[in-house]
């Protein structure tokens, strides 16, 4: 049934507009019977539903229904498997038709700017391309079965201290090329149905009055058509945020904030056509849903089948972090699981993303099942840092009794969650000690972490294996078992980077800053984005990740060697399997600015693939580029800008392991604004396409003129003909160079000009 919204605005009376501009509780909108607008309900998200029949709440304290429980952001962004979430999108958008939910609450996409923020686990990326791909796959994933998405929270929530109103202070030029690309991506993907808007201010103004947020960048300049919503309870000024663009508050003020945007109508200070506009975008959602619904009237909510899906999940999401070949576990070995989370996985976090999962494998009870040699000791608990002799003492005489020792580790649920962060990276110490003192009796030790954020691992070089779980969902135990065992072969490579300690995070000495404001002074230099450039070793690199089979990444071959503004580049390369089992690789490329740009990363995240490969087998993976691969924020531009010249492409299997790389060059008709005044340098005159030959002219007439001019003629030559330092050729050199930084309101004090001339140039 096609609709006409309008004519449905048009005969809604102010009051009816403003009340749909907010919830009815805490999980549903408003309906307007006597037009036959229905009220419909939304719920957490993402991975998984919340859905609160009874008491609600935001932070996952009261009971849901029993659901699904697939693996957190913090997994699947590790799978690198776009196909991978989007199925897991279809099934969770199956799910909300089978329970009427008309959107799910998410996928969360804020970037992982330090490893404290205590919501990193329901975060995809350091890395706002890999978070963008994930985020557009899983919307279109859920959306393809006609139920809506969230995607939140927009934008700078990086952090869980005062997010209800902090201030996250950042530049134009981070936030466009870290903070907003994952919006950007799933924006022109996958048009999200809804977006909501995160608590916090974006340099003085909060997100729901922010209208440079909500309508320039997010409108206007990505094109979004669906509505937004807020947080819930970040609305600061209602009739502003109308004027910005958020269209829905939740979960709703009791009707005091629906008043003020009538008032503020009836007294000229908000122009009714916004309001319009804003229960328009509305209106169109709820339909799209509504509309659709009835195809869905045989949706079931397979909680079985479902729990399969997630346990296949799981599998994709780990990642082998070392290995020194213990793993895969051979069978007639005799195995002894150390550590609670053997038997109780911490496979979610807490909050309001916290699922009341149908049921939770164990990798004990998965081994059990499967007839595995192996025997259990507790040695510590699963949900605190608590040292119990008896069963430390225990654990490593079983190790030293086993052939090989897993140590089942991670962080407890009261170390990360939703609402504050971590104020260290430590594992509790009771796992730290443990893990070393097994580590020195037995050679095979093999370490299995649930985390949602990295930790510091100082035993890493002392045991045989690590493999990084995450929080990967109720079917965890299950993935990890097959893992352990061979039946799955691990193929996530990690989606940040694992400092050896919390000091060398570039964000250290700003997080979580003073309660009212957060200085994001690392700036665009965040994960390995600043490792790299730095130079920093850290304990395991942005995209490592290993597996049971090797690969060979090489011979990368370009469509064309040159590219300009409104270009593409196919990039392909062979990826081989080189090793003796069937196996995933990911393949990552990275693109490097070799112009000696200021402020640029060593080299940035700009296309994956995620191949199977046979044993011997040897396939093509093609990747693309354009400009915007290539291009930095540019602030005085107000644009995307890449200078003209030279880039590196480079791929391999992680941001320290590049084996293939090409040279391309670039030009652009793109040109930097130049305004000049006294303090504009020689140099910006050299370098500036508009003012580079005159310049160049004066230049030439002033070193002959000045008392430079004299020194160069008469600089001594090395005397066998040949340039040398203090030669004249070199002497000129030198003299450009300091003249390069010189003002040009200063070229009067060393007699190369006079006002006339300074005139001249500011007028070029
Ligand atoms: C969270 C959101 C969540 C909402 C509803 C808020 O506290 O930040 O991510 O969707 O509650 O539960």
């Amino acid at each position: 049934m096609a609709r006409d919204i309008k004519k449905l605005v048009s005969e809604l009376t102010l009051e009816e507009k403003a009340g749909l501009c907010s919830g009815q509780d805490f999980w549903h909108t408003k309906a307007v019977e006597r037009l036959g607008i229905p009220a419909v309900m939304v719920s957490d998200g993402p991975h998984g539903l919340r859905k609160q029949d009874q008491e609600a709440d935001h932070l996952g304290v009261n009971d849901s229904i029993v659901a699904v429980c697939f693996p957190a952001a913090c997994a699947t962004a590790s799978s690198f498997d776009t196909e991978m979430i989007c199925k897991m999108g279809e099934t969770i958008g199956n799910e909300c038709q089978a329970e009427d939910l008309s959107v799910v609450l998410g996928p969360a996409v804020n970037i992982k700017r330090s490893p404290l923020c205590g919501r990193n686990f329901e975060y995809f990326s350091e890395d706002p391309y890999l978070a963008g791909e994930m985020a557009a796959a899983y919307i279109n994933g859920v959306q393809s079965k006609e139920v809506g998405t969230s995607i939140k929270h927009f934008a700078f929530n990086n952090q869980e201290y005062n997010r209800m109103s902090c201030s996250s202070e950042v530049s134009e030029r981070a936030a466009h090329e870290i903070y907003f690309p994952a919006f950007e991506i799933a924006v022109k993907k996958s048009q999200p149905w809804t977006v909501m808007c995160s608590y916090n201010k974006i340099n003085g103004t909060y997100a729901s009055d922010n209208k440079w947020l909500l309508t320039d960048v997010l409108r206007d300049m990505w094109g979004y058509k669906g509505y937004v919503m807020t947080d819930w309870g970040a609305v600061d000024d209602r009739p502003q945020g109308i004027r910005a663009g958020l269209d829905l508050e939740m979960p709703g003020s009791g009707g005091i904030n629906d008043k003020k945007i009538v008032e503020a109508v009836k007294n000229g200070e908000l122009d009714e056509a916004l309001l319009d506009a804003a229960v328009e975008r509305f209106l169109n959602i709820v339909f799209k849903y509504v509309d659709n619904h009835e195809k869905y009237a045989d949706a079931v909510f397979d909680r079985d089948a479902d729990h399969e899906k997630a346990v296949d999940a799981a599998g994709e999401c780990a990642v082998l972090l070392e290995n020194n070949g213990i793993l895969p576990l051979s069978s007639d070995k005799k195995i002894v699981y150390i550590g609670e989370y053997a038997a109780k996985p911490r496979y979610q976090g807490g909050g309001s993303s916290h699922i009341n999962a149908s049921k939770v494998t164990s990798a004990l009870e998965s081994a059990e099942a499967k007839g595995r040699c192996v025997e259990y000791v507790k040695g510590f608990p699963a949900d605190k840092d608590e040292l119990d002799s008896e069963e430390f003492a225990k654990a490593i005489a079983a190790a030293q009794n086993a052939d090989v020792a897993v140590i089942f580790a991670g962080l407890p649920d009261s170390f990360e969650s939703e609402g504050y962060d971590r104020t260290h990276m430590r594992m509790p110490d009771v796992q730290n000690k443990l893990i070393a003192a097994v580590a020195a009796v037995q050679p095979n030790t093999v370490v299995v972490l649930h985390n949602g954020s990295p930790v510091e691992t100082p035993w890493a070089d002392k045991v045989a294996a690590v493999l990084e779980m995450y929080l990967g969902g109720q079917g965890v135990g299950e993935a990890t078992d097959r893992i352990l065992y061979g039946e799955i072969n691990p193929s996530g490579h990690l989606a940040e980077t694992f400092p050896i300690r919390l000091e060398d995070n570039p964000s250290y000495l700003f997080f979580p800053g003073d309660g009212m404001k957060v200085h994001y002074a690392e700036d665009v230099f965040v994960g390995y984005r600043y490792y790299d450039t730095k130079k920093i070793p850290v304990r395991w690199a942005f995209g490592h990740g290993l597996s049971y089979t090797t690969f060979a990444i090489d011979n990368m071959q370009v469509s064309s060697e040159s590219l300009d503004d409104n270009g593409e580049i196919t990039v392909c390369v062979d990826v081989t399997n080189t090793g003796k089992v069937a196996g995933k690789e990911v393949v990552q490329l990275y693109v490097s600015d070799l112009n000696g740009t200021p402020e640029r990363p060593a080299k940035e995240l700009k296309g994956f693939v995620k191949i199977a490969l046979e044993p011997g087998e040897k396939k093509t993976v093609a990747m693309k580029i354009c400009a915007r691969s290539l291009s930095y924020w540019n602030e005085e531009l107000g644009d995307w800008y890449a200078p003209g010249g030279k880039y590196l492409l480079q791929a391999g299997d992680a941001s320290d392991n590049i084996t293939a790389c090409h040279e391309i060059s670039f030009t652009t008709g793109k040109v930097l604004p130049l305004k000049i005044d006294g303090s504009t340098t020689v140099g910006q005159l050299l370098s500036h396409p508009r003012t580079a030959a005159a310049m160049a002219q004066i230049l030439e007439a002033a070193k002959a003129n000045s008392p430079f001019g004299e020194a160069v003629e008469d600089a001594p030559s090395d005397g066998d003909g040949h340039g040398g330092l203090g030669d004249a050729e070199t002497a000129s050199k030198m003299m450009e160079e300091m003249m390069k930084g010189m003002p040009i309101k200063s070229l009067i004090s060393f007699g190369m000009g006079d006002s006339g001339l300074i005139d001249m140039l500011m007028n070029l």
